[in-house]
């Protein structure tokens, strides 16, 4: 009996501390609830608020019970979303329904998650990055081999000293505008592709950020450059890059890359004449898709490219069964952003190749993009029949 009353003694005397701090918080009985000062919570519930309802005492809870589901103009100081929960928020983007303005005067850009996107963004991020850093990673490696091999292709007995002009200061400026803005569109598209898989980790979010939102402004606003460039490049050179029968005699020869002649060749070899189709070709179609890219959702290029291939039976032919044609608009999205790294991939790799024999490469090259002359012996060596053409029109006297 003696041991149960000193147990009870101790329990009360451990309790006292902790009713005597509830009783100094709690309010006087007769203290109106909203007399709470809940002016270091900004209006919401407090530690006095949560001792009086723990206490069973009435509390004034308003602040909360009438602000449920309220949007922000009508529930303001409660932030952007005012009353609304999460759920409703997220709810209400799955259907479309938006409790939350979109900033975009397009009406599909409101559609902001839709199950679509899962296929394109594990394929932007899985095959489409592995698969294009391989293929630059290859081709640097097949260039590095091949100047192991080959080495520089000299200009044979040296320079004559004696010059010819080669391009007109007009050539060389489209030249160089086509040249300078894909050289900032590739790098500024790979940092957009590769920013949160290698920047991140390697310089963090912060320096990203800063990086994206520059590659984005250059991407948007240097493409106009590359566009013009591109037809001026066309309009000038297209003539000279018609096949013609010289060019077997250049792939015969396997374009003097192999042995020691040089083949005879008009102002651009076989080997110019694919690096020029594949420029015109591929940047043509990056454009294209840049553009429908640049302008969401009002150029439509893949769905009608789906059903002509069906339609003409290549589809089947190739074992795809029919493609489906009927997309909707962020499904020719992903398709026009996949496109466009897929064939911006191919072209930096055939620009690897091209910058790597206008400089390193081959002696004597880069004099013709440089201040416009190249040497003669260069000429004879590499553009013979070209040579001959450009002495013979000095010779002919203009009528
Ligand atoms: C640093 C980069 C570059 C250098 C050093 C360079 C150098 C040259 C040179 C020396 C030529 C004249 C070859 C000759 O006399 O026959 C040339 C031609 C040409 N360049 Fe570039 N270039 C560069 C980048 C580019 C880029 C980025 C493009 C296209 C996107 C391009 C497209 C062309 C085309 C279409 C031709 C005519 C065809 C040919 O010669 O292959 N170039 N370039």
């Amino acid at each position: 009996m003696l041991r149960h009353l000193m147990a009870l003694f101790i329990l009360a005397l451990a309790a006292l501390p902790v009713s005597a701090t509830a009783q100094d918080v709690r309010l006087p009985e007769n203290a109106t609830p909203s007399a709470i000062d809940r002016a270091n919570t900004g209006g919401a519930q407090n530690l006095a608020d949560i001792e009086r309802r723990q206490n069973g005492a009435e509390i004034d809870d308003g602040f909360r019970r009438n602000n449920l589901g309220g949007d922000a103009a009508t529930v303001p100081g409660l932030g952007p979303l005012g009353g609304r929960s999460d759920p409703d928020l997220w709810r209400g983007i799955r259907y479309n329904e938006l409790p939350v303005r979109v900033s975009t005067m397009n009406k599909t850009g409101r559609v902001l998650v839709q199950d679509n996107g899962m296929w394109w963004q594990q394929f932007r991020e899985g095959p489409l990055a592995t698969y294009g850093a391989w293929l630059l990673a290859g081709t640097l490696a097949v260039l590095l081999l091949f100047y192991l091999l080959r080495g520089r292709i000299r200009i044979e007995g040296g320079k004559v000293g004696r010059t010819i002009t080669r391009f007109k200061a007009i050539e060389r400026f489209a030249h160089w505008m086509l040249a300078g803005s894909f050289i900032l569109l590739a790098l500024t598209g790979l940092a957009t592709l590769f920013g949160r898989k290698v920047v991140i980790p390697l310089l963090g979010h912060e320096f990203n950020s800063v990086l994206l939102t520059g590659s984005k402004f250059i991407h948007n606003n240097v493409s106009w450059a590359f566009m013009i460039a591109l037809v001026m490049v066309f309009v000038m050179w297209i003539w000279h890059n018609i096949p013609n029968k010289t060019d077997w005699v250049w792939i015969k020869q396997g374009g003097g890359f192999i042995g020691d002649k040089h083949p005879p060749a008009k102002k651009f070899n076989f080997g110019q004449k694919i690096v020029f189709w594949a420029v015109i070709l591929l940047g043509f179609s990056v454009s294209l898709s840049g553009l429908s890219l640049l302008f969401p959702f009002e150029i439509q290029l893949f769905g009608h490219t789906f059903n002509l291939i069906n339609d003409i039976g290549m589809a089947e032919a190739a074992g795809l069964g029919p493609l489906q044609g009927d997309l909707t608009p962020h499904a020719e999205m992903q398709y026009a952003q996949l496109w466009h790294a897929i064939i911006g991939f191919l072209m930096m790799a055939v620009i690897l190749g091209h910058i790597y024999i206008g400089t390193l490469g081959m002696e004597g090259a880069f004099d013709a993009m440089g201040n416009g002359e190249v040497d003669e012996r260069w000429a004879e060596q590499h553009h013979s029949l070209w040579l001959d053409e450009v002495k013979d029109d000095k010779r002919t006297p203009a009528e």
